[in-house]
C-alpha cells in the first residue's frame, strides 16, 4: 500500500514555506507524493487586497509543483459546486485512491482545533492526519500536541502522525508583504515569482515612488497592524511640528515619519530576508536584536519602494539607536517617535516641554533616557546610543564654554 499526502490551503500565494514543509512531510512520513489542493475561498469570505481568483491560484499551485516532482495539484475542490466540506473532499479521495494510505496534513493551530471542524469523526475514517509541529514548540504546545493525538485516537479512532519540523514558518501575509517590498524570490518558487510580477498581482505593479503626502500617508497606514496607525499618525504630527518648531523641513519630517515603521509587522526571519535582499549587511548586535532591524529594512524600502531622498531614508534607519552628530531631522524624528502623543511612560511629559524649549537638550534627555532603561532591563546597548549622547555631551559643554 502506498502512501500519499493531502495538503489543502488557500496557497494565496504558494509560497516557498508550502513547498519544503511538504518536503519534510514527504520525507518523514516516507510519503510516495503530496496532492496540493487550493481551497475554494467562500464568496463572503474576505481576500486581502489584489488577490488573485481561483483560477490563477490554481495556475500559481502548478507552477510551484514543477519544481518538487512529488507534488502534484489537484483541482478536485474548485470543480465542487455548493459547500465546500473536509469531509466531502475525503470522501472523494477515498474513492480517487482507495489502494493508498492517505495523509491529510495540516500545521499545529489546525490540528488543536481540529475537533471543532465539521464532521471531524467521519473524516478520520477516511483518512489519516499529519501534524508538523513548529519549530521549538513550548512545552506546554507539546503537551497539548500529545493530549489532543490522544483524544482524538481514543474518542474517534483517529491515526495521528506527528512530525517533527525543524523549518523556520513563514506567514501567506508576510509573504504578500515581502513581495510588494521586492523580495518575492526570496519566498517563492521562481516561477510562481515570474508570474506575479509578469501578472501584477498582490499590487506588485504599483508604483510607489515619491507619492504625493495623502496617497504616502494612505499606503503606509495600510502597510502597519491596526494597533501601530494612531503611533506613526502621532510620530507625524509631532515630527511635523518639531520640525516647523526648529526649523527643519516638515515635508521631510512627514514623509520619514509615516515611514519609519513600514517593515515592524515582520517578524525576525522576514527582517532577515529583507536585509539579504537589500544586501544591508549585519554585525553581531542586529542578529542578536532583531527587533531593531526595522529601522534598517524601513530605510531600506523608504528608498527602493517609496523612492525617498536619502534624508529621508537615513532618519528612518537611525530611529530606534540615534548615532553621534546626527542632523536636525534625524533629531525630530529620534523624538517623535518616542514622545509622540500616544507614549506614556513616567517623565514622557517633561521630555515633551523640553522638546518644545531646546530641541538638543531634549535629545540628550531621550538618549539618556534609552541608555538608563536598557540598561535596567538586562538588554544590550546599541554603541551607537552611547557615542550619540556622548557627542551631544559635548557639543553642550563646548556650546556651553564658548557662551562664557
Ligand atoms: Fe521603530
Ligand atoms: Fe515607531
Amino acid at each position: 500500500m502506498g502512501r500519499i499526502g493531502i495538503y489543502g490551503g488557500t496557497f494565496n500565494p504558494p509560497h516557498t514555506g508550502h513547498m519544503l514543509a511538504l518536503r519534510e512531510f514527504a520525507e518523514k512520513l516516507q510519503l510516495d507524493r503530496v496532492l496540493l489542493i487550493p481551497d475554494r475561498v467562500p464568496p463572503h469570505k474576505e481576500m486581502p487586497a489584489g488577490s488573485p481568483d481561483a483560477a490563477v491560484r490554481l495556475e500559481l499551485c502548478r507552477l510551484a509543483a514543477k519544481e518538487y516532482p512529488f507534488v502534484t495539484v489537484s483541482d478536485l475542490e474548485l470543480r465542487r459546486e455548493g459547500r465546500s466540506y473536509t469531509v466531502d473532499t475525503v470522501r472523494e479521495l477515498e474513492a480517487l485512491y482507495p489502494d493508498e494510505e492517505r495523509i491529510f496534513l495540516m500545521g499545529t493551530d489546525m490540528f488543536l482545533s481540529f475537533d471543532k471542524w465539521y464532521m471531524p469523526d467521519q473524516i478520520v475514517r477516511h483518512v489519516s492526519l499529519g501534524m508538523a509541529n513548529r519549530q521549538a514548540p513550548s512545552e506546554e504546545e507539546k503537551n497539548a500536541i500529545l493530549a489532543q493525538k490522544e483524544k482524538l485516537e481514543r474518542e474517534m479512532g483517529a491515526t495521528v502522525y506527528i512530525v517533527e519540523n525543524d523549518l523556520i514558518e513563514i506567514s501567506s501575509s508576510a509573504v504578500r508583504l515581502l513581495l510588494r517590498y521586492g523580495a518575492g524570490e526570496e519566498v517563492l518558487p521562481k516561477a510562481v515569482n515570474d508570474e506575479i510580477l509578469r501578472l501584477g498581482l498582490y499590487r506588485t505593479g504599483a508604483d510607489l515612488r515619491s507619492l504625493p503626502m495623502e496617497k504616502l500617508r494612505e499606503e503606509s497606514l495600510s502597510l502597519h497592524k491596526p494597533r501601530r496607525v494612531p503611533h506613526v499618525e502621532g510620530c507625524c504630527e509631532l515630527a511635523v511640528h518639531l520640525a516647523e518648531r526648529w526649523g527643519a523641513d516638515p515635508v521631510a519630517a512627514a514623509r520619514a515619519a509615516l515611514l519609519h515603521d513600514v517593515t515592524k509587522i515582520l517578524s525576525g526571519t522576514e527582517q532577515l530576508i529583507l536585509c539579504r535582499r537589500y544586501g544591508i549587511l549585519l554585525d553581531d548586535f542586529d542578529r542578536q536584536n532583531e527587533s531593531l532591524l526595522h529601522a534598517k529594512t524601513g530605510a531600506a524600502v523608504a528608498k527602493h519602494i517609496f523612492g525617498e531622498s536619502e534624508e529621508v531614508c537615513e532618519a528612518i534607519r537611525r530611529h530606534t539607536t540615534g548615532k553621534a552628530g546626527m542632523t536636525k531631522l534625524q533629531k525630530i524624528l529620534y523624538l517623535a517617535d518616542m514622545i509622540e502623543k500616544t507614549r506614556s511612560y513616567p517623565g514622557v511629559e517633561a521630555l515633551r516641554q523640553l522638546a518644545e524649549e531646546d530641541l538638543d537638550a531634549a535629545v540628550r534627555s531621550a538618549l539618556q533616557r534609552t541608555i538608563a532603561f536598557v540598561q535596567e532591563g538586562g538588554r544590550a546597548l546599541h554603541p551607537d546610543s552611547v557615542q550619540a549622547y556622548a557627542y551631544e555631551c559635548e557639543q553642550a559643554a563646548e556650546q556651553g564654554s564658548a557662551g562664557k
